[in-house]
């Protein structure tokens, strides 16, 4: 079972503390939203494992954090200055506006009138403005990033000479990406601020790109799996060539079902591209076009390659997977979400998070919070289990109203300490899914709780 729809993640993210809508003092900001103690955990968690199994448990990637605000010309030369453009249509009768490819039938969607303006291009790189300067000053132009790409590929000579690598080898960015959306909405799925996951992979450019792509689009589907993200509500869309990006020769995207509800209920959760070798030569001095003049005259490096085996240098060709962080953390909620009956008939959600991302491994709970002993051993088995695995300690309910909370916030294990342990010094450990408690040895619980958070193993491949 998964979320019926969004609404549902949106209220339960609100009501237990995983994300709020952002400035609400203030009304709002439109299609802003805020992570609160649950949302940074289970954030910081997706970012982690990404980590882990993107850059850690391969030997062909490095990981680079570059500037949020690059050189205007890096957004001149990768040619979003004149194509990161949506096309904006108004409605000639209600003056509503929208983005042209989002008009399916021809009639607008506030009023349901057919007359529209020309479409024209609206660039949506945010802009901002270095330093003390005047309002009309172009050269203080700057743009805060619209994907993490770029601070890759103009590392790419730094981190391949200081890392003394060879080709393929990769380089993994995580951060913060802007774009001035006209239509963001549907909660934390299009936002003007979000967060990237993407990998640049470089490769010969006589390597077999196209199964690249298909390799890299099997082991995100293996990746999405261990998330707890179910195949079946995955999707893989072949772009269509004349939808393709400027830089791109062949573009999968992994869609997920954000709209079960819906006649049509995919969107976009990540694209894997091959972005032949346009970045690293549009950002190359010695690169020349077809008339040998060079295409970048503004550039001080050469981004070429120099292949020992073959005595050739060229432009790395690239396949790119990049994905959205805050999108992985939405599908991870929907397709988490369960529900439950209880003895008494009472329905109780249970998000089924996968342990690795829980932002609770273990609540620790007391069963008489009016007894010092239960309470002081509960505390100390909090204290004991930190330095291993994220615990937190909870008095503030009944035993019922304290397991329904953990369940709702996709808790793996609660630990309740009752009179009996104060003899036996064990603990109960009540599993999240089933239901199912055993008995534990306190001496023992951090080696049990631990084997049982083991996370999926994603399996890699030998060579690429
Ligand atoms: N470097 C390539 C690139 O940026 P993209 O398809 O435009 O490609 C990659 O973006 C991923 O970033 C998307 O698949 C999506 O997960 C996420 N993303 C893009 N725009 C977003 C937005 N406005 N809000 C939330 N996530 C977004």
């Amino acid at each position: 079972m998964a979320a019926p729809n969004i609404e549902t993640i949106v209220s339960l993210a609100k009501r237990r503390g995983f994300v709020f809508p952002s400035s609400e003092v203030y009304g709002g900001l439109g299609s802003a939203w805020d992570y609160g103690p649950l949302g940074v955990e289970l954030c910081n968690n997706v970012k982690q494992s990404w980590w882990r199994w993107i850059v850690y448990d391969r030997d062909d990637i490095e990981g680079v954090d570059s500037s949020i605000i690059l050189n205007r010309l890096v957004w001149k030369y990768s040619g979003h200055e004149a194509t990161f453009n949506d096309w904006l249509i108004d409605c000639r009768k209600c003056k509503a506006r929208f983005r042209a490819d989002k008009i399916s039938d021809n009639k607008c969607p506030s009023c349901g009138a057919s007359d529209w303006t020309e479409a024209r291009p609206f660039n949506t790189m945010l802009q901002t403005k270095l330093g003390a300067v005047a309002d009309d000053d172009p050269t203080a132009l700057a743009y805060l990033r619209p994907e993490t790409a770029q601070g890759i590929f103009i590392n790419f000579l730094n981190v391949q000479t200081t890392m003394r690598r060879k080709l393929p080898f990769g380089i993994a960015q995580v951060g913060k990406s802007f774009r001035n959306e006209v239509t963001p909405g549907n909660f934390i799925l299009r936002t003007r601020e979000f967060e990237q996951m993407e990998m640049e992979y470089f490769v010969s450019p006589t390597a077999e790109h196209s199964k690249l792509v298909d390799y890299w689009v099997e082991q995100y589907l293996e990746w999405f799996g261990s998330l707890g993200i179910s195949r079946e509500n995955l999707f893989l869309y072949e772009v269509p060539e004349g939808d393709l990006a400027h830089y791109s020769k062949r573009t999968v995207d992994v869609m997920y079902r954000y709209f079960p509800e819906r006649e049509k209920p995919w969107e976009e959760l990540m694209g894997i591209a091959w972005r032949t070798d346009f970045d690293l030569s549009t950002h190359s001095k010695n690169k020349v076009d077809a008339e040998g003049k060079r295409i970048n005259p503004d550039s001080t490096e050469d981004l070429s390659y120099f292949d020992e085996p073959t005595k050739q240098r060229f432009y790395p060709h690239v396949i790119e997977p990049a994905v959205g962080v805050n999108r992985t953390v939405l599908a991870v909620l929907m397709d988490a979400f369960s529900e439950k009956t209880n003895d008494k008939g009472e329905t109780r959600v249970i998000l089924k998070l996968s342990p690795q991302l829980a932002p609770i491994k273990a609540a620790i709970l007391p069963l008489a919070k009016n007894k010092p002993e239960i309470v002081g051993m509960a505390k100390a088995i909090k204290r004991s289990l930190q330095p291993v695995l994220r615990a937190v300690y909870d008095d503030t309910g009944g035993i019922g109203k304290l397991y329904a909370r953990q369940d709702e916030i996709g808790t793996p294990f609660c630990v309740t300490v009752d009179h009996q342990s104060l003899e036996d010094e064990a603990v109960t450990v009540r599993d999240r899914d089933t239901w199912e408690q055993e008995r534990v040895k306190v001496a023992d619980l951090a080696e049990h709780l631990q084997k049982r958070l083991k996370p999926f193993p994603v399996t890699q491949p030998e060579t690429i």
